[in-house]
């Protein structure tokens, strides 16, 4: 029997409906959309308003959505892999939420944090149920209310983010398609650039920690960025090189939309043209995971079967990686 791969059968996402333009920011902070629009690409973003709205709430119609495109009920899937820096709560998991949410009665499931590589961390590992034969439908979800992390006092962040949610289901494929490769890499010492320093088990929340604004996101982004336009890049040339990979055999690159100019630096070092990069950060800003599923979700019309689909990206811990699938429908 020829090898099982694990392949993307359906996909889907979910927005807001909120748009929270540049020329809105200017209203909040010290900032203008010529400054926003030329250092990330950014125009506008979506988010998530209304008491009691959380992360799950952004991914059931998103998943719901996807199971209807693939025309099975959610008590088919076998397990539910939630990529997530906004759990709705500490814990419970966010995908045993989601799963009784959408009736997946006969799923388990866990979280995962990896902040802005949440989403290819959890495509690999899904994809190892799926080729070890234990699974025959695998949800992988990747969604952030980032707004509910966000200083909207702090202009180094609250120009970045925004909230969405996208899922793929991941089911077993022998014909030589589905996901092939993936370079994963971390490097804990980044945490001093990117996180958020109270609410875990190091400095629980206090008075303090809330009047000092602790809890919401860090960025140091100059340091971040370094980081992210080298190895972003260089994941990508080497997930390539690995697999004898042209530029001429690569359909798209679908990358982490964190800034376009670390986009386009990934792009220019594996020889891409910008018609095939996925590109839909001047829309949504940083969704955090639910970035690269978003652009599958709105590429997903032109994708063919046999595509070849490198994925990237770069995010807090730091975390970064690229993975090379080919589309399967
Ligand atoms: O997704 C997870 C990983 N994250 C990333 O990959 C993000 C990586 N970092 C970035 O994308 C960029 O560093 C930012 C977009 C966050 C910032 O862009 P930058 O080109 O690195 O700007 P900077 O922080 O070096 O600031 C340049 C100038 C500073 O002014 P001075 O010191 O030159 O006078 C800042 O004070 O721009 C100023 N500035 C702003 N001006 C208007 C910083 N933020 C803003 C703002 N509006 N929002």
């Amino acid at each position: 029997m020829s090898k099982i791969h694990a392949a993307i059968t359906a996909v889907n996402g979910y927005v807001p409906d909120y748009i929270l333009t540049n020329q809105e920011l200017e209203t909040m902070v010290e900032t203008n959309d010529e400054w926003i629009t030329t250092r990330t690409g950014i125009k506008e973003r979506r988010i998530l308003k209304g008491e009691g709205q959380a992360t799950s709430d952004m991914a059931v119609p998103a998943v719901e959505g996807l199971l209807r495109k693939r025309g099975i009920s959610a008590e088919e899937i076998d397990l539910i892999i939630f990529c997530t820096s906004t759990p709705d709560m500490p814990f419970p998991a966010t995908a045993n939420i989601l799963a009784d949410k959408i009736g997946a009665i006969n799923a388990w499931g866990y979280d995962l944090q990896a902040a802005c590589s949440g989403f290819i961390y959890g495509l690999t590992t899904g994809a190892q149920f799926i080729e070890s034969g234990k699974h025959q439908k695998v949800l992988v979800v990747g969604g952030d209310k980032m707004s509910s992390i966000i200083n909207y006092e702090d202009r180094a962040t609250c120009i970045i983010f925004g909230d969405g949610c996208g899922a793929v289901l991941l089911e077993p494929n022998t014909e030589g398609l589905g996901v092939l490769d993936a370079i994963l890499k971390s490097d804990g010492s980044g945490k001093e650039y990117l996180n958020i320093k109270a609410g875990g088990s190091l400095m629980p929340a206090t008075h303090e920690t809330v009047d000092q604004k602790l809890h919401y996101a860090f960025q140091e982004g100059k340091t971040v960025f370094k980081f992210a336009v080298t190895n972003m890049a260089n994941v990508a040339a080497e997930i390539m090189e690995r697999n004898q990979l042209t530029a001429a055999d690569v359909n798209w690159l679908v990358p982490h939309q964190a800034n376009k100019r670390i986009i386009d630096a990934t792009a220019e070092r594996m020889g891409l043209g910008p018609e095939k990069v996925m590109i839909n950060i001047q829309k949504y800003g940083n969704t955090t995971s639910g970035t690269i599923p978003l652009c599958l979700w709105e590429w997903e019309n032109q994708l063919k079967k046999g595509d070849v689909l490198i994925l990237a990206a770069f995010g807090g811990g730091f975390t970064w990686g690229s993975v090379y699938l080919k589309w399967a429908y």
